[in-house]
């Protein structure tokens, strides 16, 4: 059985965005579930030993989601088993567009493939009592049967969909089509989790009430603005929100900077990324993003951020 969810705003799985230290901040201003960074099940299983250290998590993110790729049906299931007691949620990734992936037959590429797709998810229900829960794109290109993946999905026991309603072709272009949204919630009796372009509290909503999804996920705008959560869900209960402050993200960053010292898998381009993200829309941020790129040191980094608070200097 799926968890109960505090919000019905998600984190996205974001590959060198939503790691730990990013996703508690996001948990702690409100986010209903976290999701990791997508992992290859052959990794998984070779990392078995040592599997909190390579997908370091703290308690205080439950509930929280793992999200898999792989299409090897033996490493799988040996995946599903090896992070089965740390998670309360396996999601498994069928969005990803990478080349260097999809040439794995992993991801997007399945989008295309309903038998095998099948036998994955069915793999999966049957390693684990755990939810499992499945990401995809619509289709590699718009003539793509997505939707019959969808009652693939449904028919072999996955418990919750995430849509991103663009085609793996269109790749991050245009916009997300959330007409998609809506007809996958009219196709399938499991929740639906909406998904692509939420900037803002009243994009949430309108997803939630156009599309009559379960629940929305916010990936990059959520990596600018990890408030967005709490502003969600003041917006759905009250009709407001409050705006953030520069000051507020900055200081935001200073303690996802302070929690990053807690995962040695954390590497520095990637905080640097997120010291980029946080200061997106921000009074200076153009110039401070610009420095960021030559840095080298968490402490150069620290340092420019507390320029952002006082730019007089
Ligand atoms: C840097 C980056 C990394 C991503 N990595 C993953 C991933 O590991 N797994 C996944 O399912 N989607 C991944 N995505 C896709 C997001 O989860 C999400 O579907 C997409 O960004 C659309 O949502 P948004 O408009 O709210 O950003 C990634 C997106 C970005 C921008």
């Amino acid at each position: 059985m799926l968890p109960k969810f505090q919000s019905k705003a998600f984190l996205a799985p974001m590959a060198g965005l939503s790691d730990p230290a990013l996703r508690l901040l996001c948990k702690e201003l409100g986010a209903g579930l976290v999701v990791t960074e997508f992992k290859s099940i052959h990794a998984v299983t070779a990392k078995q030993k040592d599997i909190t250290k390579f997908i370091e998590f703290s308690p205080k993110e439950r509930p929280l989601s793992v999200q898999l790729f792989g299409s090897d049906l033996t490493k799988l299931k040996q995946a599903v088993k090896i992070v089965e007691p740390h998670f309360d949620i396996i999601d498994y990734n069928m969005g990803c567009p990478s080349p260097h992936i999809t040439q794995q037959m992993a991801c997007s590429a399945l989008l295309r493939e309903p038998e095998l797709t099948r036998k994955i998810l069915r793999t999966m229900v049957q390693s684990t009592k755990k939810p499992i829960s499945l990401k995809i794109r619509a289709g590699v290109t718009s003539s793509d049967k997505w939707k019959e993946i969808a009652l693939i999905a449904e028919e072999e026991g996955v418990q919750m969909i995430t849509l991103h309603p663009r085609t793996v072709k269109q790749g991050y272009s245009g916009k997300s089509d959330w007409k998609l949204i809506k007809e996958l919630k009219q196709l399938v009796k499991i929740p639906v989790v909406g998904n692509g372009d939420i900037e803002t509290p009243e994009d949430a909503k309108r997803m939630l009430d156009e599309t009559g999804c379960d629940y929305v996920m916010i990936g990059r705008a959520a990596a600018k603005n990890p408030f967005i959560f709490q502003q969600i869900n003041h917006f759905l209960e009250t009709g407001k929100y409050r705006e953030v402050s520069d000051k507020r993200r900055i200081h935001a960053f200073f303690k996802y900077l302070d929690y990053t010292k807690n995962y040695p898998t954390i590497k520095f381009a990637n905080i640097r990324m997120q010291a980029m993200n946080f200061t997106k829309g921000m009074v200076g941020g153009k110039i401070i993003r610009g420095r960021l790129l030559h840095v080298k040191t968490i402490e150069n980094i620290k340092a420019l951020m507390e320029d952002m608070l006082t730019p007089e200097k």
